[in-house]
């Protein structure tokens, strides 16, 4: 094997909680150097992992020597200041979704690593889960056109101010909301079955509007716990995605694929079940849906890209792909109407 590719992690929550032990346990990978705010925090989770430097300077962390690859998960808006100074010091990109906060900041990232002439992958790893890959390749086997498509997430996370900390998740102005967290990766699923979105519409709400900081304080929170949202596919077929995270009992995710030719579901055990017109529905699985399973293809379709020339993926065309749809939504669910995706070939 060619030498472990050195890689940075920005960021103390998935970077370090998934990111990091996956890039660790891989031999393609040499973690190097992480990233917190804090520089105490940096330090202490370096020398946790074993890793050279932990550091709150980001220039310090890009000037390790034979670094060639930075990890970026931090809160949505500032994706673009991290992965624009990284690519333009030659180094290869693994961005946290969504791409940005906005489709044109979205452009602007990936403008800055085709400059560069670096790898960028957007880590929309949900779609590697090994239930989630079944139902894409089952889909696009069997069901056709689409007559409805509906991914559905139910949690209790969010149910009281006092169920999960206030942090940047609560507040819009970072892109924070669950929209972010989740439903993009819904959304990206939808269209690697359904590409083709003509108009979406979107209804988002707080349903729990203060929360409590790790500190006691109570905090206005602006950043969505709930949404519905609409899509209309080209030539014909609607999809629905909806998520609730103040429920008070969660169940897993559900997904409902009807086409003109069979039907794919995944039900919430993890099983999924599919028939084409005129045949019982057969389940298979459970399956596993892991992320940190997800999240090791990713890493290793990263390597792949980088040392071998493969095509990226989940490629950054796909990441400004969910992000046109992304940006619509928010238009929807502000003017309350229905929006054209812009279109983003490149
Ligand atoms: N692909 C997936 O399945 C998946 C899953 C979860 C999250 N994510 C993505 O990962 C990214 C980070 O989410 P997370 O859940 O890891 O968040 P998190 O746990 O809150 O960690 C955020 C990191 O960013 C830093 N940070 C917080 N506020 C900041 C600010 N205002 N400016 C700059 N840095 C700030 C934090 O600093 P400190 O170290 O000082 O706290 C921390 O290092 C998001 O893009 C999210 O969508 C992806």
């Amino acid at each position: 094997m060619d030498e472990p590719i050195k890689i940075a992690i920005v960021g103390s929550g998935y970077g370090r909680k998934v990111a990091l032990p996956v890039y660790a346990k891989l031999a393609e990978f040499e973690p190097v150097a992480v990233w917190s705010r804090q520089p105490q925090r940096a330090r202490e989770l370096a020398e946790k992992a074993g890793i050279g430097l932990g550091t709150a300077d980001f220039d310090e962390l890009l000037s390790v020597p034979g670094l060639e690859a930075v990890h970026i998960a931090t809160p949505v808006t500032t994706h673009i200041q991290f992965a624009v100074a990284a690519a333009a010091r030659g180094l290869h990109v693994m961005c946290e979704k969504p791409l940005a906060d906005s489709l044109e900041d979205a452009r602007h990232i990936v403008a800055a690593i085709r400059t560069a002439g670096v790898v960028g992958v957007v880590n929309y790893g949900r779609r590697m889960q090994q239930t989630r890959q079944r139902v894409i390749e089952r889909a696009r086997e069997i069901v056709g056109r689409p007559r409805m498509a509906s991914v559905s997430l139910v949690s209790s996370d969010h149910a009281d101010p006092d169920s999960r900390p206030y942090t940047w998740v609560h507040d819009a102005r970072l892109g924070g909301g669950r929209l972010q967290g989740y439903g993009v990766h819904d959304l990206d699923l939808l269209l690697e079955i359904f590409p083709d979105v003509e108009a979406v519409a979107a209804a988002t709400e707080v349903g729990v509007p203060v929360r409590r900081t790790e500190d006691g304080e109570l905090w206005r929170v602006t950043a969505e716990d709930s949404y519905a949202l609409l899509l209309r596919f080209r030539g014909g077929g609607l999809g629905v995605v909806t998520l609730v995270a103040t429920a008070r009992h969660g169940r897993g995710d559900v997904i409902e694929i009807y086409g003109d030719e069979g039907t794919v579901q995944l039900d919430d055990d993890q099983r999924v079940w599919s028939g084409r017109t005129g045949e019982e529905l057969r389940s298979e699985g459970p399956l596993d849906g892991s992320s940190t399973e997800a999240f090791t293809r990713v890493a290793r379709n990263f390597w792949a890209a980088i040392r071998n020339g493969a095509a990226p993926e989940p490629s950054l065309e796909e990441g400004l792909r969910v992000q046109a749809v992304f940006d619509a939504l928010r238009t929807a669910d502000i003017e309350r109407r229905w929006v054209r995706p812009e279109p983003v070939t490149s």
